[in-house]
């Protein structure tokens, strides 16, 4: 088992709040980081907000505000979105904090040093939305970013450039080299393209053009990329230092997982890797990019007014915990691919597989083990291990850890769900209400008993997705409420009596969708 498990997420640019694309990476964050939470206890989540730049100084200048304004207000609306999402991330950074700061500067000039970075002068097309110089066959037939469909400044400036070129085939070959680095594997051609035809680019803009930036350290005529300033947070945030490390960067770095979106792979992949490599730092081992959540199949954006937050969910169809909603947008897209949110979707989703598959299977069977047994589980009717449900029990957890392994975030979920739906067959098939009339005591009760310590594997399974569904399913088997993966083994639930008429509860309701739909409207 893996000693320690270091993961980050992207950090956001707070220039406006954050949408359900943003939640959807930090709720498959949470996912991983809570699923591995259940094998370690060394699991360290990091993730943040990206405050510098033109595009953040621009939407405050609008605004008549000033940055660190705009910041602070939409910084705040983040960490409250998470909260109410449940994201258990150990740490938030933000790029505005003087130990970020001060670090980066360290770096921009060990980058100097090493002989990396010269100034250089420049005429280039920037697009703020990128926060990033586009290459002129980047762009539309009408000259516009292929990602915000705005025309890209021109710009000519005296700035600091980075030798990319000088690590062009090293990161080639690391790529080629290590299998589990870009995932999933079907981007590793299209980033050795881009690897091609990679130049040396800008690190610094005129102090003239971006105010809202970190200087560079003894040239107040220069600000710090923000792309350099953002990367560096997963290292600054831990604790990294020139000189002196702190023992938790060392403890944790390299990272086990960049978590990011697909659009911005090649930052991760070639720009982050040559910084790096230029530091003499490990490298990450996994960039693991997920892909875009789109809305009722469209772009989600502002000039379509169709962008929606995670909170607008969870009010529109009432709900006081994240679950439903974690485990939709957990299970949006097969790895690394698109998804897309749409109300009908959701509620059809979270009605059939948490309300109906899960949650009534575990209500109906504590109601037959109230009826036929008094709530009470006896010795003699916990089954062997080698019992189909529990094989399949075993199997599932085998082939969760797996797809975790390889980031298959919905994929698990999936794997979950038809365990599930495997025991709502059995139940099926098995009929332990004939069997209780039929007077198959003994056979009726194993029957009970393979449902219900099935349904403690579920939960358990489950939590990375749910973790209050699976607190509360826990609670209805009177288990004690430890999510550890050692817990996985069959007999885990012991005898005795777990439950009583009036204690059994739905663990999760449908949703009520007119009710859903007229609050919505509302
Ligand atoms: O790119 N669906 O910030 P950002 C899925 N600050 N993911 C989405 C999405 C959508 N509709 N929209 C955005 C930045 N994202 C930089 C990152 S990291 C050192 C700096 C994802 O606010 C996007 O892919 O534009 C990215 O991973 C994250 O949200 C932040 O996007
Ligand atoms: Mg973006």
């Amino acid at each position: 088992m893996q000693e320690k498990f270091y993961l980050t997420t992207a950090i956001d640019y707070v220039n406006g709040a954050p949408h359900i694309g943003h939640a959807y990476e930090k709720i498959l964050s949470d996912v991983i980081i809570r699923h591995k939470r259940q094998l370690t206890d060394k699991a360290f989540m990091l993730t943040g907000t990206d405050e510098h730049g033109i595009k953040i100084q621009k939407t405050a200048a609008q605004r008549g505000i000033s940055p660190k304004e705009l910041c602070d207000e939409n910084f705040s609306k983040f960490e409250s979105a998470w909260k109410e999402l449940e994201i258990s991330y150990d740490k938030i950074i933000r790029t505005t904090d003087e130990q970020h700061k001060k670090t980066v500067k360290q770096i921009f000039n060990k980058l100097l040093e090493n002989g990396d970075i010269y100034k250089h002068s420049y005429t280039g097309l920037y697009c703020a939305g990128c926060e990033s110089f586009l290459s002129p066959k980047d762009l539309t037939e009408d000259g516009l970013c292929p990602n915000h469909l705005k025309k890209p400044e021109e710009i000519t400036e005296e700035n600091y450039f980075f030798r990319l070129t000088k690590y062009k085939d090293k990161i080639a070959d690391y790529i080629k080299t290590h299998e589990e680095f870009i995932q999933p594997s079907f981007r590793v051609n299209e980033l050795l393209n881009q690897l091609e035809n990679i130049e040396d680019i800008s690190v610094s803009r005129t102090r003239a053009s971006v105010q809202w930036g970190i200087e560079v350290d003894g040239d107040n005529s220069q600000t710090i990329y923000v792309w350099i300033d953002a990367l560096s947070n997963y290292i600054t945030a831990i604790g990294y230092d020139i000189n002196n490390p702190t023992e938790q960067f060392k403890e944790l770095w390299p990272a086990d997982v960049h978590v990011i979106g697909k659009d911005i792979i090649k930052f991760h992949s070639i720009y982050w890797i040559a910084i790096l490599m230029s530091l003499g730092l490990p490298l990450p081992k996994t960039i693991f990019s997920h892909g875009w959540i789109t809305i009722d199949q469209s772009k989600m954006s502002k000039s379509l007014g169709n962008v929606i937050a995670p909170k607008d969910v969870l009010k529109a169809f009432n709900l006081e915990k994240p679950d439903a909603f974690r485990y939709y947008m957990a299970s949006a897209a097969p790895s690394g691919r698109d998804g897309n949110y749409s109300d009908e979707d959701f509620k059809e989703k979270v009605n059939a597989n948490l309300a109906n598959n899960i949650g009534n299977l575990l209500n109906r069977t504590l109601n037959m083990l109230v009826k036929y047994f008094d709530g009470e589980i006896k010795p003699e009717f916990i089954t062997d291990k080698n019992n189909p449900i529990a094989i399949m029990a075993k199997n599932t957890k085998t082939q969760v850890i797996e797809a975790f392994n390889k980031y298959e975030v919905s994929e698990a979920s999936a794997l979950i769900v038809s365990f599930a739906d495997a025991v709502n067959k059995y139940v099926t098939d098995n009929a332990p209400w004939t069997l209780a009339k039929d007077g198959k005591t003994e056979e009726c009760a194993r029957v009970l008993y393979n449902v219900l310590e099935a349904m403690r594997h579920i939960a358990i399974m489950l939590y990375p997705y749910c973790p209050n569904i699976s607190t509360d399913i826990l609670n209805q088997l009177s288990q004690k409420t430890d999510f550890k993966y050692t817990n996985l083994e069959w007999g885990g639930l012991k005898a005795g009596k777990i439950t009583e008429k009036d204690k059994i509860k739905p663990v999760f309701l449908r949703l009520d969708s007119e009710f859903a739909a007229d609050k919505k409207k509302g």
